[in-house]
Formats: C-alpha cells, sequence, structure tokens
C-alpha cells in the first residue's frame, strides 16, 4: 500500500493515547482488539508471555500492549518506512545494533526484527524513561531530514524507525527489542523468543 493510501487520522487518533509513561509501571492504554486468551493479571504482572493478535492491523499503524508492566509497541511498518532503515547509518549512533543489550540476537540487524513488517518496541526511552512519541511521516515539525521513526519530546531524543536513537542525542542507546517469535502468521508471543519457547 503507498504512503499516502494510510488513514493518517486513525493512526494518529492511536498513537495519542500513548502517553509519556515514566517509566515502568505507570497506566497505558490496551487495545481491545488484540489480547485474547492472555494470562490472568497476576500472571502478567509475573512476568507471563502476552500474545497478540496482529491481523487487523493497517499498514503503518501502532499498537501497544503491555509486558512485564512495560508499554511494548508493535508497528506494522509499510514498504516505504523500511526503506527509509538503510540510508540513515552515518547519522545513528549504533546502527548495526552492536549493544547486545538492547535486543535478542535476532534483531541485531537493520531493520532489528523478524519480519521486516512487524517492528516490535518496549516503549520506553533509553535516556530517562519518558514514552516517545510514533511520528512515522517524513518531515513536519521534526524538520525536512526527518525521516520517520519515533520522538521523545522530554530531552528531544530521535529514533528511527527500527527504533535506532541517532547521534548526538540524550539517550544512548537504541530503544530496547523484547524477546518474542511469531506463534503463526498473524501472531506475536511476547516474552519468549522461539528457542525460548522450545527449550
Ligand atoms: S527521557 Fe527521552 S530524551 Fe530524556
Amino acid at each position: 500500500m503507498a504512503k499516502d493510501d494510510i488513514d493518517h487520522s486513525r493512526r494518529k487518533t492511536l498513537t495519542n493515547s500513548v502517553a509519556v509513561v515514566g517509566g515502568i509501571g505507570a497506566a497505558v492504554a490496551t487495545w481491545p482488539f488484540i489480547s485474547s486468551m492472555n494470562p490472568s493479571a497476576s500472571a502478567l504482572a509475573a512476568g507471563a508471555p502476552v500474545e497478540v493478535d496482529v491481523s487487523k492491523m493497517e499498514p503503518g499503524q501502532q499498537i501497544q500492549e503491555i509486558w512485564r508492566r512495560k508499554p511494548i509497541w508493535i508497528i506494522r511498518r509499510t514498504p516505504e518506512m523500511v526503506q527509509t532503515l538503510g540510508g540513515l547509518t552515518e547519522k545513528l549512533r549504533d546502527p548495526d545494533s552492536a549493544e547486545t543489550s538492547q535486543q535478542p540476537a535476532f534483531a541485531q540487524n537493520e531493520i532489528r526484527s523478524i519480519k521486516q513488517e512487524y517492528l516490535v518496541l518496549v516503549g520506553i526511552c533509553t535516556h530517562l524513561g519518558c514514552s516517545p512519541e510514533f511520528k512515522p511521516d517524513p518531515g513536519g515539525d521534526l524538520g525536512a531530514a526527518w525521516q520517520g521513526g519515533f520522538y521523545c519530546a522530554c530531552h528531544g531524543s530521535r529514533f528511527d524507525l527500527a527504533g535506532r536513537v541517532y547521534k548526538n542525542m540524550p539517550a544512548n542507546k537504541n530503544l530496547a527489542v523484547p524477546p518474542y517469535h511469531f506463534i503463526s502468521d498473524n501472531r506475536i508471543l511476547i516474552g519468549l523468543t522461539k528457542d525460548e519457547a522450545e527449550a
């Protein structure tokens, strides 16, 4: 789908609901259609994996879940969004995700994901724990060079559409990728890598 075909107004409505969380434990919205058959609240708080159905996601859309009291974002990237990732290497602090603490091994690459279409991130700024805003559209109030990504309004850190932090930002690490794997074409289990689930 072309970038212009995306329902920006709807997406904006969804992403505007993603408030600053100020770190772990703050209240954040959970989208009603994405969770089903999930464990009890006490199991979730203890860290049980969370299953997410992404079949109804629109191209370019961001949704949010909670795992271990952290906001977990899933973004369905368009081909145009993925295309921006290759041209940013010189501008990024850790373009190859060499900082191993920030993602499982499967995401230590340019797209930082299992499927390039679906990006899964912990929605907490690596500076001081605010929740960055999803700003997928190029240009706009972030300037002509902005290619889309995440912007943390607390102190101005910028991240690309793979959660990689730009150089010379207050944040000095890429946004974290949680352990996860696909249990079917459209269902993601957040909390365990495939290897961990099969162990
Ligand atoms: S908490 Fe995000 S830039 Fe400071």
